[in-house]
């Protein structure tokens, strides 16, 4: 991130000042977003632009008798899926014993695939290694924080940081390229699956510390400036070398652990995660180069593994999402419908990374994991589908075909029942969607530039797991949730009607009207210049509670609280408070009252500084708790507080728009309206039929004009 800053700095410095008068003086539908679904960014070759979003499915040939294969390929495409997905955990088949190697199997599954006209992912089977290596090796079984050893079983035991496993899976993923690198046949590679240890991470095993060290000893030099950087005068937590050094482990620890040592835990944990990843895609690579395309299936929202490190390594970034199984979501009927702001959210994030995202798990219907597996809500699946489709996805691929008749994932729904054959209602969802891409191909006009109406609204959100790991370590209210934070804005924003990115510092934010930093609390006086220069270019700024309290570090400032922005949000911060549940306190914007309690802000604004927001209770009633103010040709406003609801951050963005003069939309929270290649997506995650804002004189190719509960319409501009 550091090296992108120095080097975006200074083509800030010199672009900045011209980028948003040209950007005003341009006709808005003559701009189109990097990052945005309707990006003229090129795609890959393998994801040309009039394919819109392909879809396909899961299957494993290896779990069903090999007679069934050629009909369970037929159905598929029947069901008009496009590619299928093979060999993730398949190493017990590929390698039955050590450094012998059976692709018969695979040969004839692909071809039968093939021969339906199917494309195929292929996968490496890492996540699931066999049991002859864990029996040879049990050295290369993660250590869990209560010091035991992880046994074959079910997957993911083995730790990436230990040398001796990386040699099994480089022979592995060497014998995958040599044998279907270069085979037409083969549309992309998925590595691994889901980079976690199933709730188990980071491994605390040997290696693992070492690696750790190792770390630490290349950031820090001297075990001095780690010292320093950590705070360790105090508590005479003083290290002399770096060997003493362990990962923090709160299970061995008994007072709270050094909040730097687990935020550097943190960060090395991510690297290791993406350094793994980096050393089978620079082995496929050596086969495949850019041919097929390689990437890995990132959890949507699991911060401890950060997607963005490997943005420059993969051809396209994909995810999973399983948006119900048990979680209460949003609303009544949120535990069946899903959050519409979590799944787009994901989409809008890892598309911005390199510009191509694509969706590798969806949910297809029950799960058998949750605490709670209800049925999804008639369509939702269809729904989700779609979604992911408005966020730009370059493909959408559901877990899983055939639904488990033994093993771990019984009850797991499919694309057909349990007698290998029926569709399921999710199956039917599927085969719906398909049929309506089909259908939207021949209607779409790829890379068509945003309407000018809706880009005049582009938002930017900057999010950086860094800062969520921060936050998230020093809440300060148990209740506080950084995520939730984040997303209130991105609501927000998806209520106005905005196109969103969700973004890294290392982009440029001239391509946004309105850029929105929440909870950014650890920055540098680089990013505050980068911030200045934008607002008075003409952009509006919205940093939020607890930005700027830090340095990259995570120190507090010598100096006034968050000293760093309180020139350029024109207030001081007097303190900030937060309440114990069940107590709430109120905040009044206009004629609106809002409940709080995670975080509130008092502010002390500074001559030329409107007062936005006022708390209307607690001791210090009358205390300001939002400011605006212009600077430059653009404004800044700081909200100090974090309502309940999330309807005080609606409120105050839709204000920040207004009178932008970009016009917000006033949609109902859970019912978003996005644009790509020339089609308008309404899709509707609440509890009433929505209306659609179909222009007069257009009609809806998909759907009608109201929307029901779980509905999709699409129409063209
Ligand atoms: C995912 C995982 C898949 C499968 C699925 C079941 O998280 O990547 O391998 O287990 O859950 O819903």
């Amino acid at each position: 991130m550091k090296r992108f800053l120095v080097r975006v700095r200074d083509a800030f410095a010199l672009r900045c000042n011209f980028c948003l008068l040209a950007l005003l003086a341009l006709p808005m539908s003559a701009q189109t977003n990097p990052a945005s679904p309707s990006s003229t960014a090129p795609a890959h070759f393998a994801f040309p632009p009039a394919d819109l979003m392909n879809i396909g499915v899961y299957y494993y040939p290896e779990a069903w008798p090999a007679e069934q294969w050629s009909r369970d390929f037929a159905n598929i495409k029947k069901l008009g899926m496009e590619f299928v997905h093979m060999g993730e955990f398949s190493w017990a088949f590929m390698e039955p014993t050590e450094g012998h190697f059976d692709f018969a199997w695979l040969d004839r599954a692909i071809q039968l695939a093939t021969d339906q006209g199917l494309k195929v992912v292929l996968c490496t089977p890492t996540p699931a290694p066999p049991v002859w290596l864990t029996s040879a090796h049990p050295e290369i079984l993660m250590i869990d924080a209560n010091g035991r050893q992880m046994q074959h079983g079910t997957r993911q035991q083995a730790s990436w940081s230990v040398p001796l496993y990386r040699q099994y899976v480089a022979k592995i993923v060497h014998e995958l390229g040599k044998r279907y690198g270069q085979d037409p046949r083969i549309w992309g590679w998925q590595l691994d699956n889901e980079l976690t240890h199933y709730g188990k991470e980071p491994d605390y095993g040997p290696e693992s510390q070492a690696s750790f060290r190792a770390w630490l000893q290349k950031k820090y030099g001297t075990i001095a400036n780690l010292n320093r950087d950590w705070g360790n005068a105090f508590w005479s937590q003083m290290y002399q070398t770096f060997d003493q050094i362990r990962i923090p482990n709160q299970l061995e620890q008994v007072a709270q652990m050094n909040p730097h040592a687990i935020l550097d835990s943190q960060r090395w944990f991510a690297d290791e995660t993406a350094d793994y990843l980096r050393f089978q895609t620079d082995i496929l690579r050596e086969y495949c180069g850019h041919r097929q395309w390689i990437t890995t299936n990132h959890i949507h929202n699991f911060p401890a593994v950060n997607p963005v490190l490997n943005g420059k390594d993969f051809d396209v970034v994909s995810w999973t999402h399983y948006p119900v199984h048990g979680n209460a979501n949003r609303g009544p009927l949120g535990f069946r419908l899903g959050d519409s702001a979590v799944i787009s959210f994901a989409g809008d994030f890892m598309r911005s990374i390199n510009g191509q995202a694509g969706v590798m798990e969806l949910q297809p219907g029950q799960v058998n994991w949750g605490d709670v597996n209800p049925q999804p809500y008639p369509g939702a699946v269809h729904l989700w589908i779609m979604r992911t489709f408005a966020t730009g996805s370059k493909f959408v691929c559901t877990y899983r075909y055939r639904e488990p008749l033994s093993g771990a994932e019984q009850y797991h729904y499919g694309l057909v029942g349990t007698d290998g054959v029926t569709p399921t209602n999710g199956g039917e969802q599927y085969a719906q969607a398909a049929r309506e891409l089909v259908q939207l191909r021949t209607l779409a006009k790829p890379n068509a530039p945003l309407p000018a109406a809706y880009a005049a609204r582009r938002t930017a959100i900057l999010y950086s797991y860094e800062d969520r790991w921060e936050v998230d370590n020093h809440k300060q209210n148990k209740d506080w949730d950084t995520y939730e934070h984040v997303l209130k804005y991105y609501r927000a924003a998806k209520r106005a009607g905005a196109p969103v990115d969700v973004i890294t510092e290392d982009k440029d934010f001239s391509a946004y009207p309105f850029l929105i930093a929440p909870a950014y609390q650890m920055l540098d006086a680089e990013l505050v210049a980068r911030w200045k220069a934008y607002v008075e270019a003409g952009g509006h700024l919205i940093l939020t509670a607890r930005t700027g309290q830090k340095d990259r570090r995570g120190h507090l400032w010598e100096g006034p609280w968050a000293m760093p922005v309180l020139d350029l949000i024109g207030a001081k911060i007097k303190f900030y408070d937060t309440l114990p549940a069940p107590n709430v306190a109120h905040v009044k914007a206009g004629d609106q009252t809002h409940e709080w309690f995670t975080w509130g802000d008092v502010l002390d604004p500074q001559p030329g500084t409107q007062t936005l927001a006022t708390y209307s209770d607690q001791y210090y009633a009358g205390g300001v708790a939002a400011t605006t103010r212009a600077l430059g040709k653009g404004t800044v406003t700081y909200i100090g507080v974090d309502s309940v609801t999330g309807d005080l951050e609606a409120q105050l963005l839709g204000d920040v728009l207004k009178k932008a003069g970009a016009k917000p939309e006033q949609f109902a929270d859970g019912f978003s309206v996005d644009f790509r290649d020339g089609l308008w997506i309404a899709t509707n995650f609440t509890e009433k039929t929505q209306r659609a804002p179909i222009p007069a004189g257009k009609r809806p190719v998909i759907g009608n004009a109201d929307v029901p509960i779980a509905g999709v319409t699409v129409w063209q501009e």
